[in-house]
């Protein structure tokens, strides 16, 4: 199929085909290390195939190739669409898309293999580390060239969103991962004892608010509004929320840090600046939701609609549960349990993968020229399978999570520990086994979704009916 007239909408497609790829992947991954949390013989005693090594390639697997080919991808689509412009560079844009690949294939071989920096969602081993600020530079050009050359004077709010997040993580990703180099397989972190472990949590919660949030947060600036054919309720709240949430952020990471070595007044201001992040938080949340004023009733019939809201509904849960889970006496109870696996999965399959799916629901018909998806049908059932499934997946987490906290807290009169730790193990199953099945079911709508973006696909006409070569056509 030939290429857009207007557009580079070939390396869109590359990387919404990929979002779907990945994510079926990354996920049968998930489904497949909870089935082992369920049944620990699946292990089989293979050192590659053990929880351990298949954790961290469930975690880069979501996280970098799902949620960063989504990222991608409508990164790609929104800056074109609303700079009325083309990309830079057609030769840029492959690039990008190349090596994002060959970063995800050496993930997929090295992380089974044993090969890890250790740092946790930036396990990756050095030479790999060089090829993502490779790749994410030449992003950026391509990503700020393209805004240079647009053909509006404002630039939308969406694409803030955007630039925040990759400055943000060009900057996280150099820092954290500077290492010395032992041979081409292993390295030790430049940095040592408890200022490894702030580099590491100011890496990682800004991991979760720039690639888990910004980016998406952009994502929402532009699908909502097209979705339910409404302007966005307050450009000006748009523009208080994001200077707001990118100057907070920053400052969050030591809540992952609570009860360590590091100064106690350090940890403090991780919790402080986590209650105050609830505000800018909500003010986005709202700021989508109210969106709707006026287009409740596309709910009933719009299943695309429904994804990117209930997906800011789990963005406001999680980013009401985070500043709470930051308090230190919550966070005694709830560090080392299931509540902290619940609260990432409503963040990351409740708002990053239903806000990704509903986008790319919307944005591939238009990809390959279709007035909607193959079968709407399947798009709604994968919603309730989505819906079902997470909140299987976290009230699951939940109670395991203050199960878990409340049976290794408890003592006798005489100062004994009630419980041992594997009476907790052996009390969590029942939660495991319901996780296992609503992680199934989320898994299973990838699957549908798979078939529909194939057959859509397939339905699209061989000449290039994009050729409709209006800048910002209408949906
Ligand atoms: C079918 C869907 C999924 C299933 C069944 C699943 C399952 C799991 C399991 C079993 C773990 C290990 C928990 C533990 O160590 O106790 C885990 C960890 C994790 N998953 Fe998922 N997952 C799914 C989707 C996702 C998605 C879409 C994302 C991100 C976009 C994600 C991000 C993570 C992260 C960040 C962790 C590490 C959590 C931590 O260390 O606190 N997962 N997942
Ligand atoms: C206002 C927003 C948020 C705050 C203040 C917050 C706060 C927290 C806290 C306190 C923890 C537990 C740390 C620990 O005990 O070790 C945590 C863990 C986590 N959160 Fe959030 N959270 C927020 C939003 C989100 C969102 C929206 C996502 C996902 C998209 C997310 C993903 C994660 C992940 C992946 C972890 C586990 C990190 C690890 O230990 O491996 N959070 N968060």
């Amino acid at each position: 199929m030939s290429d857009h007239p207007s557009y580079n909408y070939k390396v869109v497609r590359q990387f919404s085909v990929m979002t779907v790829i990945w994510g079926v992947v990354g996920m049968l991954v998930g489904v497949l290390i909870a089935a082992q949390m369920a049944w620990p013989a699946l292990n089989f005693d293979t050192p590659w195939f053990s929880f351990g090594r298949l954790r961290p390639l469930h975690t880069n697997a979501v996280i970098f190739a799902f949620g960063g080919c989504a990222l991608f991808a409508t990164s790609l689509y929104i800056v074109q669409r609303t700079s009325y412009t083309r990309l830079i560079s057609d030769k840029l844009a492959a690039c990008v898309f190349w090596g994002w690949q060959l970063v995800i294939v050496l993930a997929v071989i090295t992380l089974p293999m044993g090969y890890t920096s250790t740092k946790e969602y930036a396990e990756l081993e050095w030479p790999i580390d060089i090829l993502i600020a490779v790749v994410w530079v030449l992003y950026a050009v391509l990503f700020f060239g393209t805004i240079v050359k647009r053909k509006t004077s404002h630039i939308y709010v969406a694409n803030w969103f955007f630039g925040a997040f990759i400055i943000a993580v060009a900057m996280l990703h150099i820092v954290n991962s500077a290492a010395i180099p032992v041979t081409a397989t292993k390295s030790y972190s430049a940095y040592a004892g408890t200022i490894d472990a702030m580099i590491q949590w100011w890496y990682g919660h800004n991991a979760v608010g720039f690639f888990l949030t910004a980016g998406f947060l952009g994502m929402m600036y532009y699908y909502v509004p097209k979705q339910a054919e409404r302007p966005i309720y307050s450009y000006r709240l748009s523009i208080v929320h994001f200077w707001a949430l990118i100057a907070v952020y920053i400052w969050a990471g030591p809540h992952h840090l609570h009860y360590t070595a590091l100064p106690d007044w350090a940890q403090s201001v991780g919790m402080v600046m986590s209650l105050i992040l609830l505000a800018p938080s909500w003010g986005g949340m709202i700021n989508g939701v109210m969106t709707l004023s006026g287009a409740w009733h596309k709910l009933r019939t719009d299943p695309i609609l429904r994804f990117l809201v209930v997906s800011l509904s789990f963005y406001g849960m999680s980013t009401f549960e985070g500043p709470m889970m930051s308090i230190k006496t919550v966070n005694s109870l709830s560090h080392f349990t299931d509540w902290t696996i619940g609260h990432v999965h409503s963040g990351a399959l409740g708002w990053v993968a239903m806000i990704s799916i509903g986008a790319m629901y919307h944005t591939i018909p238009v990809l390959w020229n279709q007035k909607q998806m193959y079968s709407m049908r399947l798009v709604n059932i994968h919603f309730w399978l989505s819906t079902i499934g997470v909140v299987l997946y976290i009230a699951s987490m939940w109670i395991n999570g203050l199960m878990q906290g409340l049976m290794w807290r408890a003592y006798n009169v005489d100062g004994t520990l009630t419980y041992s730790f594997v009476e907790s193990v052996i009390a969590s199953y029942p939660g495991y086994y319901a996780r296992l099945l609503g992680g199934f079911m989320f898994f299973s709508g990838m699957l549908l979704m798979t078939y529909n973006m194939v057959m859509t696909i397939k339905a699209a006409p061989e000449s290039d009916g994009a050729a409709s070569n209006n800048m910002e056509p209408a949906q």
